[in-house]
């Protein structure tokens, strides 16, 4: 896939999410290879001012790898000059944001809300184009419309690439979707046929498997599909759909000493980025994101909300991992957890909120 001058390997792009793609995760999706990372949206307004919780996450990909970053406003010209900020550490492209729901954010008329304002959300895309280097491009992340009375991806898609949007990436949702129901191919099909062949459609929302990459390239006919929750502790799905996209054989899935090492490479790169306060936090999550699913996952996750410290959760990732590869050792590759007794469920919810008190970040879900 090309985006303006810029050639994009194959395989799917890894979506922008809040408190979810910083340095640590981006860097083991794309040494798993998704094709191009992003970073979670920045406050256009935010980083323009110089406010540290968002200059901080302004992070370069690691090894010089490309990476976009995505930032969100409604004035043009301040979210020109964040765009500019995005160039200078070296951003291969910039990605407007237009598709998040979360109140706080369209409550400030950003995100999602300027489905409802094409004009302006022209603007802003010709603002940032012509602050730009010629070679970088302005992308558009889009939902497929604020609500059902007002499915209006394909034109407002349309306008975005008039206005100088060199791609635009539709999650098959409308803003009052949020998250639920299932996503619909259809608008992104929509914006497929409507956008010249040039212009690259992303598909995206819903994308577990392989299985799930080949419908929605299939359904739509888009030219890449972005994948955001699957790939949480599960970076693997990008090396399965680059082998299927080259042609390869399925890989068989990671062993527990592939998922041990992957959790400790995530791991020891939280522990090197991560702000100190965060630390325990980012550890706990590592350890829930790959071990869901995996037997004994619930009440390790459990556990690690005793644990005092970052060398303490580290160490309960080590036995948990030690006592894993025995199991496989005895049961073979059947690692799945059994079906989760109501209170155990119970615990595992109260536990994450109790982590968000003490620190911990809820997220927009855009
Ligand atoms: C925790 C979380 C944070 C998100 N943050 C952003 C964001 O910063 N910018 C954005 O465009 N979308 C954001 N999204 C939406 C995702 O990029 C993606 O569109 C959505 O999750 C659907 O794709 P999926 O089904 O593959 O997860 C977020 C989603 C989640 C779950």
């Amino acid at each position: 896939m090309r985006i303006g001058d810029i050639d994009i390997g194959p395989g799917a792009l890894l979506a922008p999410m809040e408190a979810v793609t910083d340095l640590p995760f981006r860097t083991l999706c794309e040494e798993h290879g998704a094709a191009l990372t992003y970073t979670e949206f920045l406050s256009a307004e935010a980083l323009t001012r110089g406010v540290a919780k968002a200059t901080a996450r302004l992070w370069a990909s690691l090894g010089g790898r490309r990476f976009a970053v995505q930032v969100f406003g409604r004035e043009p010209e301040v979210v020109a000059d964040a765009a500019s900020m995005a160039v200078d550490i070296g951003a291969c492209l910039v990605d407007i944001n237009m598709g998040c729901p979360a109140r706080r954010v369209t409550a400030g008329l950003c995100g999602a809300a300027l489905m409802r304002e094409p004009d302006l959300a022209a603007r802003i895309v010709s603002a940032v184009r012509a602050a730009l280097p010629s070679g970088v491009p302005v992308t558009v992340k889009q939902r497929a419309g604020w609500d059902d009375r007002s499915p209006n991806a394909a034109e407002f898609a349309r306008k975005m690439v008039e206005a100088g949007a060199a791609l635009v990436t539709v999650h098959g949702r409308t803003r009052d979707q949020g998250f639920s129901g299932s996503v619909r191919l259809a608008p992104i099909a929509e914006v497929r046929a409507l956008l010249p062949r040039h212009v690259p459609v992303v598909g995206n929302g819903d994308v577990k498997t392989v299985a799930d990459y080949l419908a929605m390239k299939r359904a739509t006919g888009c030219d890449a599909v972005m994948i955001g929750r699957a790939a949480r502790g599960n970076p693997w799905l990008f090396r399965d759909v680059l082998a299927v996209e080259r042609g390869q054989p399925a890989p068989r899935p990671p062993t527990v000493a592939e998922r041990r090492a992957v959790w400790r490479r995530h791991a020891d790169l939280v522990a090197e980025y991560a702000a100190p306060k965060m630390l325990l936090h980012e550890l706990r999550k590592t350890l829930a994101w790959y071990s869901h699913g995996l037997f004994g996952g619930a009440f390790l996750r459990r556990r690690s909300f005793a644990e005092p410290d970052p060398d303490a959760v580290l160490a309960l990732g080590e036995a948990y991992f030690a006592r894993l590869s025995e199991r496989e050792a005895r049961c073979g590759a059947d690692l799945g957890e059994p079906a989760a007794a109501p209170r155990a469920k119970w615990l595992d919810k109260h536990a994450r909120r109790r982590s968000v008190r003490q620190g911990g970040t809820e997220t927009c879900e855009g």
